[in-house]
């Protein structure tokens, strides 16, 4: 017997939950961040280094394994998790939001979208049927809609008519996912910073039926602002009993305002990929490895972390190997990142069950505004 995928909602705090998704690969523990694994890895980073940092489920992609080495070369390699070696839960975009940022020559109509690779120009079709297709051959554990995401700003027709594609490909992505248990499909929420259009995509959302809901849409340009103000009431209209995912946010900061406004899930390359830049996150803010005041600083990136980077390192060698161009100022920053943010979701997990968000987000202020990093 297959076990099934689950969600359960422990405790709350206003409007923020912690809880525990259950898949067969294993459980992802509530709020959770899950590192972006785009191409079949987490760069810079073993997978089981990955999973040292507290991380319960990766992201990947459907829209750049599908370029390169192809679905069914994956499939035919035993599927995504062994391929990758990482045996516990993945979550898969579903390839519309990528087509639209990264791919050429672009043909969008409503049966799906025609475009060309951004590595090699070869033509490449997705649709609803196609993106479940891949998404079954990865052997992905949560399974997203494909779906469609205007840049913002846009004007509220161009929202409304993309929100209703993105509904009608929701619908027709039910159908052709099926039944598969211990599969979960998840839809996406669209209709940018309009209420009503917001209400209207979750209405219809609901109606079709989903193990867990995600907010679309948002970190597209709108600033923070904005985001907060569509998370102010965005989560409310979703069912309570399934699990919210806000997709590709954000910053330390953004990720205590979401979760306060009762989000369970969110992914973003911004760890991993300002790792591979020389930004380093910390409870007291940004370092930027690369300034040369740290250039004869024997402390640790932040005393109070223990990532390997912290324990075992000085900013005059980060600073040094980050300079030099040498891989390992990626390995050590990309890892102390992704401790951090862990860190973070584990410190909003214990706050929500403990009854203190609120002070745990007064002391995330303080700790960042006094600075001195
Ligand atoms: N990643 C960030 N935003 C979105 C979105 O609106 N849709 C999808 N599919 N992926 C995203
Ligand atoms: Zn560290």
């Amino acid at each position: 017997m297959t076990a099934a995928f689950s969600f359960r909602v422990d405790a709350t705090d206003g409007k923020a939950r912690t809880g525990l998704i259950s898949t067969p690969r294993g459980d992802i523990r509530t709020p959770a961040f899950m590192p972006v694994g785009t191409a079949g890895t987490v760069k810079a980073m073993l997978p089981e280094s990955v999973r040292a940092t507290g991380a319960d489920i990766l992201l990947g992609n459907t829209y750049h394994l599908m370029l390169r080495p192809s679905a069914e070369r994956i499939a035919r390699l035993g599927g995504l998790h062994r391929f990758m070696n990482w045996d516990r839960p993945i979550l898969t975009d579903s390839g519309g939001f990528q087509v639209m940022s990264l791919a050429d020559l672009r043909k969008l109509t409503e049966e799906g979208v025609t475009f060309r690779s951004h590595v090699d120009g070869s033509r490449h079709h997705l649709s609803p049927e196609r993106s479940m297709e891949i998404q079954r051959l990865l052997g992905s554990d949560i399974v997203m809609c494909f779906d469609e995401c205007p840049a913002l700003p846009a004007d509220e027709k161009r929202v409304a008519e993309s929100m209703r594609l993105s509904m009608r490909w929701a619908e027709r992505s039910k159908a052709a996912f099926g039944d598969r248990p211990g599969h979960a499909l998840f839809g996406i929420m669209q209709g940018g910073v309009t209420p009503e259009l917001r209400a209207e995509s979750a209405q219809k959302l609901k109606e079709i039926g989903f193990d867990g809901y995600a907010v679309g849409g948002l970190a597209v340009g709108e600033g923070q602002a904005a985001m907060f103000s569509v998370l102010d009431y965005a989560p409310g209209l979703l069912p309570a009993d399934r699990p919210r995912y806000l997709m590709g946010v954000g910053k330390p900061d953004d990720i205590v305002g979401a979760v306060m406004r009762g989000i369970d899930m969110m992914d973003c390359v911004l760890p991993s990929r300002s790792g591979r830049t020389g930004q380093a996150w910390t409870r007291r803010g940004q370092v930027n490895i690369k300034n040369a005041r740290h250039m004869d600083d024997p402390r640790p990136l932040d005393e109070d972390c223990t990532c390997p980077a912290c324990r075992s390192y000085s900013r005059a060698y980060l600073h040094h190997v980050f300079r030099a161009g040498e891989i390992i100022a990626s390995m050590l920053l990309t890892w102390h990142n992704l401790h951090y943010y862990q860190e973070l979701m584990q410190g909003l997990r214990e706050a929500i069950a403990a009854g203190r968000l609120d002070a745990f987000a007064r002391a995330f202020d303080a700790q960042r505004a006094a600075g001195d990093i």
